[in-house]
Protein backbone atom coordinates (compact mmCIF):
# COMPACT_ATOMS: atom_id res chain seq x y z
CA UNK A 1 0.00 0.00 0.00
CA UNK A 2 2.93 2.22 1.07
CA UNK A 3 4.43 1.48 -2.00
CA UNK A 4 1.31 2.44 -4.27
CA UNK A 5 1.33 5.86 -2.25
CA UNK A 6 4.58 6.51 -3.42
CA UNK A 7 4.99 5.67 -6.47
CA UNK A 8 1.98 7.52 -7.52
CA UNK A 9 3.50 10.31 -5.48
CA UNK A 10 6.93 10.22 -7.46
CA UNK A 11 4.27 10.33 -10.82
CA UNK A 12 2.98 13.15 -9.49
CA UNK A 13 6.49 15.35 -8.80
CA UNK A 14 7.42 14.10 -12.28
CA UNK A 15 4.82 16.32 -13.81
CA UNK A 16 4.65 19.51 -11.82
CA UNK A 17 8.98 19.49 -12.76
CA UNK A 18 7.74 19.12 -16.29
CA UNK A 19 6.02 22.66 -16.47
CA UNK A 20 9.13 24.10 -14.59
CA UNK A 21 10.93 23.47 -17.47
CA UNK A 22 8.91 25.46 -19.45
CA UNK A 23 10.48 28.85 -17.40
CA UNK A 24 13.70 27.55 -18.43
CA UNK A 25 14.78 25.82 -15.11
CA UNK A 26 13.08 26.37 -11.14
CA UNK A 27 13.15 30.08 -10.35
CA UNK A 28 15.12 30.70 -13.41
CA UNK A 29 12.60 33.48 -14.80
CA UNK A 30 12.76 35.21 -11.44
CA UNK A 31 15.18 35.12 -9.51
CA UNK A 32 18.38 37.15 -10.41
CA UNK A 33 21.88 36.22 -8.77
CA UNK A 34 24.99 38.49 -9.79
CA UNK A 35 26.95 36.45 -12.58
CA UNK A 36 30.33 37.68 -14.46
CA UNK A 37 28.67 38.79 -17.46
CA UNK A 38 25.59 40.17 -15.48
CA UNK A 39 25.89 42.23 -12.42
CA UNK A 40 25.44 45.98 -11.89
CA UNK A 41 28.43 46.82 -12.95
CA UNK A 42 27.88 45.62 -16.30
CA UNK A 43 28.43 48.12 -18.74
CA UNK A 44 24.96 49.78 -19.89
CA UNK A 45 23.91 53.09 -21.09
CA UNK A 46 21.87 54.04 -24.08
CA UNK A 47 23.57 55.72 -26.82
CA UNK A 48 22.24 59.26 -27.92
CA UNK A 49 19.55 58.02 -30.50
CA UNK A 50 18.02 55.80 -28.59
CA UNK A 51 18.35 58.61 -25.65
CA UNK A 52 15.78 60.83 -28.10
CA UNK A 53 13.79 57.72 -28.35
CA UNK A 54 13.58 57.48 -24.26
CA UNK A 55 12.64 61.17 -24.58
CA UNK A 56 9.80 60.53 -26.77
CA UNK A 57 8.39 57.36 -25.39
CA UNK A 58 8.32 59.51 -21.89
CA UNK A 59 6.29 61.89 -23.40
CA UNK A 60 4.05 59.42 -24.50
CA UNK A 61 2.29 60.04 -20.59
CA UNK A 62 1.15 62.36 -18.46
CA UNK A 63 3.30 64.87 -16.89
CA UNK A 64 4.29 63.02 -13.34
CA UNK A 65 3.92 59.54 -14.71
CA UNK A 66 7.49 58.58 -16.38
CA UNK A 67 6.98 55.13 -14.73
CA UNK A 68 4.21 54.53 -17.12
CA UNK A 69 7.33 54.15 -19.66
CA UNK A 70 8.72 51.10 -18.03
CA UNK A 71 7.74 48.27 -20.27
CA UNK A 72 8.96 50.32 -23.67
CA UNK A 73 11.72 51.99 -22.38
CA UNK A 74 12.85 48.13 -21.05
CA UNK A 75 12.01 47.06 -24.54
CA UNK A 76 14.49 49.85 -25.88
CA UNK A 77 17.03 48.67 -23.64
CA UNK A 78 16.68 45.19 -24.81
CA UNK A 79 16.89 45.69 -28.41
CA UNK A 80 19.92 47.76 -28.12
CA UNK A 81 21.90 45.51 -26.41
CA UNK A 82 20.63 41.94 -27.19
CA UNK A 83 19.44 41.10 -24.01
CA UNK A 84 18.70 42.87 -20.50
CA UNK A 85 21.54 42.95 -17.73
CA UNK A 86 20.35 44.13 -14.31
CA UNK A 87 22.62 47.49 -15.41
CA UNK A 88 20.22 47.94 -17.91
CA UNK A 89 17.27 47.77 -15.13
CA UNK A 90 18.96 49.73 -12.78
CA UNK A 91 19.46 53.06 -15.36
CA UNK A 92 15.96 52.57 -17.02
CA UNK A 93 14.76 52.93 -12.83
CA UNK A 94 17.16 56.20 -12.66
CA UNK A 95 15.79 57.26 -16.10
CA UNK A 96 12.23 57.16 -14.85
CA UNK A 97 12.98 57.77 -11.45
CA UNK A 98 11.13 54.52 -10.24
CA UNK A 99 12.45 52.38 -7.41
CA UNK A 100 15.09 49.69 -9.25
CA UNK A 101 12.51 46.77 -7.48
CA UNK A 102 9.57 48.18 -9.58
CA UNK A 103 11.71 47.93 -12.82
CA UNK A 104 12.82 44.40 -11.88
CA UNK A 105 9.20 43.34 -11.32
CA UNK A 106 8.41 44.16 -14.67
CA UNK A 107 11.22 42.87 -16.56
CA UNK A 108 10.66 39.62 -14.35
CA UNK A 109 7.47 39.00 -14.99
CA UNK A 110 7.26 39.38 -19.03
CA UNK A 111 9.13 36.86 -20.70
CA UNK A 112 9.59 38.94 -23.39
CA UNK A 113 12.40 40.64 -21.56
CA UNK A 114 15.60 38.43 -21.98
CA UNK A 115 17.43 38.55 -18.48
CA UNK A 116 20.50 36.07 -20.06
CA UNK A 117 21.95 36.62 -23.69
CA UNK A 118 20.08 34.81 -26.13
CA UNK A 119 21.51 33.71 -29.54
CA UNK A 120 20.76 36.12 -33.40
CA UNK A 121 17.82 34.20 -33.20
CA UNK A 122 15.68 33.62 -30.27
CA UNK A 123 13.33 30.64 -31.30
CA UNK A 124 10.05 30.86 -28.94
CA UNK A 125 8.12 27.83 -28.75
CA UNK A 126 4.65 27.50 -27.72
CA UNK A 127 3.49 24.53 -26.47
CA UNK A 128 0.37 25.80 -24.46
CA UNK A 129 -3.08 23.66 -25.46
CA UNK A 130 -4.16 24.67 -28.76
CA UNK A 131 -0.92 24.03 -29.80
CA UNK A 132 -0.20 21.07 -27.78
CA UNK A 133 -3.18 19.73 -29.95
CA UNK A 134 -1.74 20.63 -33.19
CA UNK A 135 1.25 18.98 -32.63
CA UNK A 136 3.63 21.70 -31.08
CA UNK A 137 5.43 18.63 -29.63
CA UNK A 138 6.72 17.67 -32.89
CA UNK A 139 8.00 20.82 -33.88
CA UNK A 140 9.81 21.27 -30.74
CA UNK A 141 10.77 17.91 -31.33
CA UNK A 142 11.99 18.87 -34.83
CA UNK A 143 13.85 21.82 -33.79
CA UNK A 144 15.95 20.10 -30.99
CA UNK A 145 16.82 17.57 -33.08
CA UNK A 146 18.22 19.99 -35.97
CA UNK A 147 20.11 22.59 -33.55
CA UNK A 148 21.03 19.74 -31.42
CA UNK A 149 19.83 22.15 -28.34
CA UNK A 150 17.39 21.21 -25.31
CA UNK A 151 14.87 23.89 -24.32
CA UNK A 152 17.00 27.28 -22.87
CA UNK A 153 20.06 26.14 -24.87
CA UNK A 154 21.89 28.59 -27.18
CA UNK A 155 23.92 27.06 -30.16
CA UNK A 156 27.46 27.06 -29.82
CA UNK A 157 27.72 29.62 -32.96
CA UNK A 158 25.43 31.97 -30.99
CA UNK A 159 22.75 31.71 -33.46
CA UNK A 160 19.93 30.10 -32.36
CA UNK A 161 18.48 29.70 -28.93
CA UNK A 162 15.33 27.60 -27.87
CA UNK A 163 12.55 28.65 -25.47
CA UNK A 164 9.77 27.46 -24.41
CA UNK A 165 6.51 30.19 -23.84
CA UNK A 166 3.07 29.76 -23.56
CA UNK A 167 0.19 31.07 -25.45
CA UNK A 168 1.43 33.44 -27.89
CA UNK A 169 -2.33 34.30 -28.72
CA UNK A 170 -1.77 32.96 -32.16
CA UNK A 171 -3.69 29.58 -31.36
CA UNK A 172 -5.69 29.88 -34.39
CA UNK A 173 -2.40 29.26 -36.78
CA UNK A 174 -1.34 26.57 -34.22
CA UNK A 175 1.20 25.04 -34.16
CA UNK A 176 3.39 28.15 -33.97
CA UNK A 177 6.60 30.10 -33.33
CA UNK A 178 7.85 32.91 -32.50
CA UNK A 179 11.67 34.35 -33.97
CA UNK A 180 12.81 37.61 -32.84
CA UNK A 181 9.80 39.65 -33.99
CA UNK A 182 8.00 37.35 -36.41
CA UNK A 183 4.92 35.23 -36.07
CA UNK A 184 5.49 31.62 -38.07
CA UNK A 185 1.95 29.73 -37.78
CA UNK A 186 0.23 26.47 -39.24
CA UNK A 187 3.50 24.60 -39.17
CA UNK A 188 5.14 20.95 -39.62
CA UNK A 189 8.30 19.87 -38.82
CA UNK A 190 9.49 19.79 -42.20
CA UNK A 191 8.26 23.66 -42.24
CA UNK A 192 10.56 24.42 -39.12
CA UNK A 193 13.70 22.62 -40.83
CA UNK A 194 12.99 24.99 -43.75
CA UNK A 195 13.21 28.09 -41.75
CA UNK A 196 16.04 26.99 -39.48
CA UNK A 197 17.88 26.26 -42.95
CA UNK A 198 17.00 30.00 -44.24
CA UNK A 199 18.13 31.49 -41.51
CA UNK A 200 21.43 30.04 -40.93
CA UNK A 201 21.98 30.74 -44.90
CA UNK A 202 21.03 34.39 -44.08
CA UNK A 203 18.01 34.30 -45.20
CA UNK A 204 14.90 36.36 -44.12
CA UNK A 205 11.45 33.37 -44.05
CA UNK A 206 8.24 35.24 -44.65
CA UNK A 207 6.65 35.03 -41.42
CA UNK A 208 3.10 33.99 -40.89
CA UNK A 209 1.14 30.65 -42.16
CA UNK A 210 2.72 27.81 -43.65
CA UNK A 211 -0.31 25.88 -44.98
CA UNK A 212 -1.79 28.19 -47.46
CA UNK A 213 -3.52 29.97 -45.38
CA UNK A 214 -3.43 34.25 -45.92
CA UNK A 215 -4.08 34.80 -42.44
CA UNK A 216 -6.52 32.97 -40.08
CA UNK A 217 -9.59 32.10 -42.24
CA UNK A 218 -10.99 28.96 -42.00
CA UNK A 219 -8.53 26.26 -43.56
CA UNK A 220 -11.41 24.24 -45.11
CA UNK A 221 -13.12 27.28 -46.77
CA UNK A 222 -15.87 29.32 -45.68
CA UNK A 223 -18.57 27.94 -43.64
CA UNK A 224 -20.93 30.77 -42.94
CA UNK A 225 -21.32 34.02 -45.03
CA UNK A 226 -21.29 32.61 -47.80
CA UNK A 227 -23.14 34.89 -49.93
CA UNK A 228 -22.71 38.41 -50.84
CA UNK A 229 -23.47 40.81 -48.20
CA UNK A 230 -27.08 42.56 -48.52
CA UNK A 231 -26.60 46.50 -48.61
CA UNK A 232 -26.47 48.24 -45.08
CA UNK A 233 -29.80 48.99 -43.88
CA UNK A 234 -31.40 46.76 -46.04
CA UNK A 235 -34.92 45.52 -45.01
CA UNK A 236 -35.28 48.54 -42.19
CA UNK A 237 -35.97 51.50 -44.44
CA UNK A 238 -37.54 51.73 -47.99
CA UNK A 239 -35.33 54.74 -48.57
CA UNK A 240 -32.16 53.04 -47.48
S1 LIG B 1 -1.83 28.10 -27.65
FE1 LIG B 1 -0.15 28.44 -28.97
S2 LIG B 1 -0.53 30.47 -29.64
FE2 LIG B 1 -2.12 30.13 -28.24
Amino acid sequence: MLRTVLQRSVKQVRYFHKTALCSGGEGALFVHRDTPENNPSTPFDFTAENYTRVEAIIKNYPEGHKSAAVIPVLDLAQRQNGWLPISAMNKVAEILEMPPMRVYEVATFYTMFNRKPVGKYHIQICTTTPCMLRDSDGILEAIKKKLGIQVGETTADKLFTLTEVECLGACVNAPMVQINDNYYEDLTPKDIENIIDELEAGGDPKPGPRNGRFSCEPAGGLTSLTEPPKGPGFGVRADL
